[in-house]
């Protein structure tokens, strides 16, 4: 058992006699004991069951909740905002006494979050932050704009930017414009990258214009769609890259989007090795660290959510209990109405040669599962 597990688990051990027998459902899962008597309820809202990502988020959640003794209500919401509305009234109407909500447009949950408030309800904003509302208490996530900006460093070294070499050719890509993380990604990356395209050193041929770490919304991918991001990569590399012109960088923000730019370049001939160009991510999503494997994808900054499940569990057990719940930011994450306190854990950049020490040595990744 974790020490994170034990902790938690001794605190409900004492307040709780009760076990937990929560059943699941795509649309609606609460245990069926009456919520104000027994094990407080944690409703915890995930955007979307499509990308990986967030079912090891939502299932690790879930299972330290229920281990130590909390009742818990997981739901999906096929990243929909009203569907999440609808999953979070049912939560509220259940009891529950604290929400989790990994939020899928961060600015649509006010009214809803006035309900919870109203009850007494607390709200854990999970990996993105909520906006303009007071009711949301707090924010736990990984470090988003040192996210950007280690993926930013990593196109500089790689390139040898800071060694005066160049020009070389940049597409970038920013993630969905609902999410506030996709701001901080870029504006770390962007930081980074701008001095290298005043300079000429970095040209983007699609001509994107992103003379600020603001202007970021020209160039997202609305849901964060592999979809979306292949049809946009197709669209410059058949506009922009014609008579031989070649893409040396791909800035993507994270895993979904690299995934659908990789099949772009595979289907405009690019081969690893040879001139398949840099490509960033993040997550360390299976599918993209077997791309890493085989040279379609150069890194991707792996952000081990168990940690973060963790830190959210942590956070739970302190708001029950009454105890100071622990943050380490009081400045960087306002929502238009308050800073909330938040904390951030440090993500890790993880290329080739560390898949193994890093991804599989953690238990991450399965090393059957990447053909290691
Ligand atoms: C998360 C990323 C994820 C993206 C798409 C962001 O809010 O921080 O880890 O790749 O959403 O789901």
């Amino acid at each position: 058992m974790s020490k994170t597990l034990r902790v938690l688990a001794a605190a409900a051990m004492a307040a709780l006699l009760t076990t937990t027998t929560a059943a699941c459902s795509k649309t609606r899962s609460t245990d069926n004991a009456p919520a104000d008597s027994g094990p407080a309820l944690v409703g915890i809202a995930m955007p979307t069951r499509s990308l990986e990502r967030w079912n090891n988020d939502g299932a690790h959640l879930e299972d330290l909740l229920k281990k130590a003794g909390y009742k818990t209500s997981l739901q999906y919401a096929d990243n929909k905002v009203d569907q999440q509305i609808t999953q979070l009234q049912n939560m509220i109407n259940d009891k529950a006494k604290i929400l989790v909500i990994a939020s899928i447009d961060g600015t649509a949950l006010a009214p809803v979050l006035q309900t919870a408030a109203d009850k007494k309800i607390k709200v854990i904003a999970y990996d993105r932050l909520i906006n303009s509302t007071p009711n949301v208490d707090y924010y736990a996530t990984f470090d988003n704009y040192k996210v950007g900006q280690l993926q930013g460093q990593f196109i500089v070294s790689k390139l040898g930017l800071d060694q005066g070499k160049g020009p070389f050719n940049l597409e970038p890509f920013a993630g969905s414009s609902d999410d506030n993380n996709a701001k901080f990604f870029f504006a770390g990356a962007w930081d980074v990258l701008k001095q290298y395209v005043d300079s000429g050193k970095l040209v983007i041929p699609s001509g994107k214009k992103l003379p600020n770490d603001d202007a970021w919304k020209t160039v997202s991918i609305n849901g964060w769609k592999s979809e979306g991001a292949q049809a946009e990569m197709d669209n410059r590399l058949n506009s922009f890259y014609t008579g031989g012109k070649k893409v040396d960088v791909v800035l993507s923000p994270n895993d979904s989007l690299a995934l659908g730019i990789a099949q772009s370049l595979d289907s405009h001939g690019y081969k690893p090795g040879a001139d398949w160009p840099i490509l960033t991510g993040q997550d360390g999503d299976l599918a993209n660290t077997k791309n890493i494997l085989a040279g379609k994808q150069s890194m991707t900054v792996w952000k081990d959510t168990r940690t973060l499940g963790d830190q959210v569990a942590k956070m739970v057990d302190a708001i029950t209990k009454g105890t100071a719940v622990e943050t380490n930011d009081t400045k960087t994450y306002n929502n238009g109405v308050k800073v909330v306190p938040s904390y951030l854990l440090p993500p890790v950049v993880v290329t080739k040669d560390d898949v193994k020490s890093k991804l599989v040595d953690s238990g991450f990744l399965k090393a059957s599962d990447l053909g290691l």
